[in-house]
């Protein structure tokens, strides 16, 4: 696929072709330490080809994790979302990089100068990884962004970001289900990533916006994002075959 597997550079990307099911889903592993994790994807044997190391993995265990995982020869979203000044940015991209992550995350709501001295940053890296602007957290709701002064609905808030990253020089998105096809009509070749997975009869937990594995296929995302449905499932094995087979359905 024309992902990050095959992208010099964080400006080359493009929407993922149809292709297997274990390609495209990301399981978040949202665990406090960096055995436990490992543990975990050595249970998973082999069904999942991604995984994605958020801040409770990444502060508890620091980067020999998403080391431990290129090694094993695992592909690595690095969901660090970063937030800050540009300078700051900028060297936390250069920072990680060096670690080998496939995706890392930068918040969208920083401004243009903040994800423009990421994509320079990036781009002057001999392996970068794809940079992803993260729009509006899944886990909000019209309520919760309002009060953080944004009286756009969380629809229009990720169009407005991604529109913005996208001309800032960043043409991957994190968005919820909800967003995808309008981010996909304006932005044809952006790669859109989606958290907010819920198959049929999960628990929806904190999060918003939420869609089940083929619903949020059908809307246009290229990656889905599962954590919980599979890492607190009685049988993860199981979970993430039904997951994979209901994307696969779609691919
Ligand atoms: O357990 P669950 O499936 O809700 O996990 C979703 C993962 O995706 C979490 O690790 C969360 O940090 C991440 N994420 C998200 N919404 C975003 C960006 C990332 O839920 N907008």
């Amino acid at each position: 696929m024309n992902g990050p597997e095959t992208s010099a550079s964080s400006q080359l990307v493009a929407p993922a072709p149809p292709g297997l099911a274990r390609d495209r889903l990301i399981v978040a592993l949202d665990f406090p330490t960096g055995p436990g994790a490992l543990a975990f994807v050595d249970r998973l044997d082999g069904a999942c080809q991604w995984f994605k190391v958020g801040l409770e993995l990444f502060l508890a265990a620091g980067g020999s994790v998403v080391e431990n995982l290129r090694n094993r020869g695992y592909s690595v979203f690095l969901d660090l979302k970063f937030h800050d000044i540009p300078n700051t940015v900028a060297a936390a991209v250069r920072s990680v990089a060096p670690l080998g992550p496939q995706l890392l995350t930068v918040h969208a709501s920083g401004g243009p100068a903040v994800l423009a001295a990421a994509a320079e940053a990036a781009a002057a890296l001999a392996n970068p990884p794809q940079l992803l602007a993260v729009t509006v957290l899944t886990s909000m709701d019209r309520f919760q962004l309002a009060s953080t002064g944004v009286p756009e609905s969380p629809a229009d808030q990720a169009l407005l970001l991604a529109t913005m990253a996208d001309a800032s020089g960043i043409h991957g998105f994190v968005c919820s289900p909800e967003e995808s096809p309008r981010l996909r009509a304006t932005l044809p070749q952006a790669l859109l990533v989606t958290p907010g997975i819920r198959p049929a009869g999960s628990t929806r937990g904190d999060q918003s916006r939420i869609a089940t594995p083929s619903a949020a296929l059908a809307a246009g995302a290229d990656y889905l994002v599962v954590g919980r449905p599979i890492t607190q499932a009685a049988n993860p094995v199981e979970a993430a075959r039904a997951i994979l087979e209901e994307m696969s359905d779609r691919t």
